[in-house]
């Protein structure tokens, strides 16, 4: 909205939106972010931030994180919209780009987002869809890079519902920054091939490996991952049975790495995909990762007005 858009706007639809090389820069800037938080990017910047789904982390953390930047957010609820339903996702994008820099919108279906980037000239953001969590992921890498350092040749091991926002984006988004990623599930819990396959794009380019596995094996992970075995939008009686083998406790921790950490985007479930004893325990990093979806996601946004 500030300045007329001369070319097509850099959408972040998933992990795969950023470029290996782009994706570096922005976990850079969010560690910068982190030491110096309050900044002029975003001053006389508006950002809307738009949910069809419930959230806290995603909506306080940009609303917070378009403030510390000196920008304006507005965070709207869809239900409090016309958007979807009086009105089409292609209307919308072209209205709200005459009012906004930004669209930040967390949807379900992944085709939503192309529908509004039909007519939006200004980046969109996907802050969690049925396909896609990247926002998530960034903040994830970023607290792996503060734990262990190099991104490069850590171990990952994801547990539980394969099939995911989260298991699609962490096959894209970590092999994208090098990360050893093993998704382990079981059969019905995998992956679709689609998304293996386009994460091996980036799995090739940057030597990291991609596994995808039946059984819960964290040998020697530096990083173990779950999510909820429900996700929004599923019905909330899906048999997950075949998942409870995959739960995260203290056993399956005791195989990992000495130094491992756990990871969960949250929220999360205790009982189900994660015992208490771990989430709550020494090895959990849950809330600083929760802590850097701000970081990451100010460095996002900085970065794309940059
Ligand atoms: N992890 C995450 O996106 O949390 P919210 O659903 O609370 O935004
Ligand atoms: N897979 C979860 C992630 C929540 C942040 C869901 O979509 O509900």
């Amino acid at each position: 909205m500030n300045s007329p858009v001369e070319s097509a706007p850099h959408h972040i639809f998933a992990d795969d939106s950023l470029s290996v090389a782009e994706q570096a820069e922005v976990l850079e800037l969010g560690l910068e972010m982190k030491r110096n938080p309050i900044r002029k990017s975003l001053e006389n910047r508006s950002v809307a931030i738009l949910f069809d789904k419930t959230s806290t982390r995603t909506r306080f953390s940009f609303d917070v994180g378009v403030h510390q930047l000196g920008g304006h957010p507005i965070v709207v609820d869809s239900g409090k919209s016309q958007m979807g339903k009086k009105e089409s996702y292609q209307d919308t994008g072209a209205v709200l780009s005459r009012f906004v820099d930004a669209v930040v919108w967390r949807t379900g279906a992944h085709q939503n987002l192309h529908d509004m980037a039909e007519t939006a000239t200004v980046p969109i953001v996907n802050a969690l869809c049925d396909d896609f969590h990247p926002c998530q992921i960034l903040a994830d890498l970023l607290t792996i890079k503060e734990k262990k350092g190099d991104l490069r040749g850590v171990k990952a091991v994801y547990l539980g519902d394969g099939a995911n926002n989260m298991a699609n984006s962490y096959m894209l988004g970590f092999t994208t920054a090098g990360v050893d990623i093993t998704i382990a599930a079981p059969e019905g819990f995998q992956p679709e091939q689609r998304f293996i396959d386009r994460a091996k794009l980036r799995a090739d380019e940057t030597g990291a490996t991609l596994r995808v596995i039946g059984e819960p094996d964290v040998t020697g992970a530096d990083v173990v991952i779950t999510d909820t075995w429900v996700s929004m939008g599923m019905d909330a009686d899906r048999d997950t049975t075949a998942l409870r083998r995959f739960q995260v406790d203290e056993a399956l921790m005791s195989n990992a790495a000495p130094d491992a950490v756990f990871m969960h985007c949250l929220p999360a479930y205790r009982g189900s995909e994660v015992t208490a004893g771990v989430i709550d325990g020494p090895r959990s990093v849950v809330f600083d990762e929760a802590e850097n979806r701000l970081h990451a996601q100010k460095a996002l946004l900085e970065w794309l007005f940059r």
